[in-house]
């Protein structure tokens, strides 16, 4: 089991180069399945769910090229794909669901293990599944797999989502790709990934109009082109990094990124008192004065992100005061806390709500990371004092940051990992 040690007490200071979004490359990746013309990915990063859904690719029958190096992965699907995704990819990244939508349109069959739960909630397919139904398929559950059908293809419907949902928006859009006529989409999510996906899919030549708020509405087609597209930023790990250096009195540059894409975090972290400079594609984040305690809820974009969550609430313990969290969300979104309280943090939780004690000290420990953005907020707390945190189970951590202790050593951290 891997681990990192952390020794903090420094500042992190100095430029962080922002990598291409995880949560915007899983699904153009998976959407890929749709067009048998080469397809050329830039700006990706290099983190372990990339690998796997590229590997799901791969065994799908596509040709799949990942130069890890220059961050681009090249795919082309030279032959008709197989049309069965096993559990093995999807016990370790549920966004391997995202190959049903394009499998089921495009061949009209599917056979894809049932993502089970995780560590931040049962989190069901329901919306993803009712629907697919709604637009003709045929869908039972068999053996821990969704085999679904389509003899005739679907067909394009009116959908409303019951609840705002990524994943689902993303499965829809892609199936209704393909689909027989328009499929009117509405109470989407509206997260920037979604945009980078819509962008991807109209340069392969999809025919997709947002109309208004949260509506969005695809018309079927029969052929697609070829296309390069570079991923957006990701704005998760930039917000992470605006902490590190908030919670450590440093000043960090963050680079390659489009602040405007990520207002709500900027402006709340401004009113905790963190020092944020933007200009059109960098930031510059430091802390000049004592921070403040403010009170946030977690909602689908344009709300504050639920991604980011575990992180700032390391800020808030730091912090002048009380604050609170209300987590929206996931139904088990605070694993953090109790390891966050082997360190000394202050933090009371009611259901889905987290009463932090701010000015609170925390020291090293030896720590369990649960998920991904749980490990990486023990990683964020660890810088704070100076003597010795170790995060343990930091593969969590391996499927979404790319190069973290690279990065933050670069700008003064001290971190180790242990094999
Ligand atoms: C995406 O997950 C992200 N994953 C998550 O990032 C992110 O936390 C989440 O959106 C919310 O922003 C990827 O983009 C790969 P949802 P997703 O469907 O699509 C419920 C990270 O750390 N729901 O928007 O799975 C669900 O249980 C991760 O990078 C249903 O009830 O999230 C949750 O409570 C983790 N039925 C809520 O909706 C469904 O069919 C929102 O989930 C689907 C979802």
């Amino acid at each position: 089991m891997q681990k990192l040690e952390i020794r903090g007490g420094r500042k992190i200071s100095g430029t962080i180069t922002i990598s291409g979004s995880k949560n915007a490359t899983l699904p153009i990746l998976a959407s890929t399945i749709l067009t048998n013309k080469k397809i050329v990915i830039k700006n990706v990063p290099v983190v372990k769910d990339v690998e796997t859904m590229s590997t799901l690719l791969s065994e799908l029958g596509s040709t799949v090229k990942f130069n890890q190096k220059r961050k681009k992965i090249e795919i082309f699907n030279k032959q008709k794909l197989k049309t069965f995704a096993p559990y093995n990819f999807l016990k370790t990244m549920r966004a391997g669901v995202l190959v049903l939508g394009a499998l089921l349109t495009k061949y009209k069959v599917a056979k894809v293990a049932l993502p089970g739960g995780c560590a931040i909630g049962s989190r069901p397919i329901d919306i993803h599944l009712n629907a697919l139904k709604k637009m003709g398929a045929k869908i039972t559950i068999k053996d821990g797999y969704v085999v679904a059908s389509a003899k005739k293809g679907l067909k394009g419907c009116k959908i409303k989502f019951p609840k705002i949902s990524v994943g689902a928006t993303e499965n829809i859009l892609i199936a209704a790709c393909f689909a027989k006529g328009i499929t009117k989409m509405r109470n989407c999510a509206l997260e920037p990934e979604i945009d980078d996906l819509i962008s991807f899919l109209k340069k392969i030549g999809c025919k997709i109009n947002k109309i208004g708020k949260r509506s969005i509405d695809v018309c079927g087609v029969k052929n697609l082109k070829k296309a390069v597209h570079k991923v957006i930023f990701d704005r998760i790990e930039a917000g992470t990094y605006i902490i590190a250096a908030a919670l450590t009195k440093g000043r960090l540059r963050i680079k390659n990124i489009d602040p405007k894409i990520m207002l709500t975090e900027i402006n709340l972290l401004r009113k905790m008192g963190v020092d944020i400079v933007t200009k059109k594609n960098y930031l510059i984040a430091r802390r000049l004065d004592k921070l403040k305690s403010v009170n946030i809820e977690t909602r689908p974009y344009p709300g504050f992100p639920t991604d980011l969550q575990a992180q700032i609430m390391v800020l808030m313990i730091i912090a002048n005061g009380v604050s609170t969290i209300r987590e929206n969300i996931f139904e088990n979104r605070f694993m953090h806390v109790s390891e966050l309280r082997r360190m000394g943090a202050q933090i009371e939780t009611k259901g889905n709500r987290a009463k932090i004690f701010g000015k609170g000290k925390l020291n090293g420990a030896e720590l369990m990371a649960t998920d991904l953005r749980a490990s990486v907020c023990l990683v964020l707390a660890g810088l704070v004092p100076s003597n010795k945190t170790v995060v343990n189970r930091i593969y969590h951590l391996d499927r979404g940051y790319e190069k973290i202790e690279k990065k933050l050593s670069k700008c003064g951290a001290k971190i180790k990992r242990f094999r």
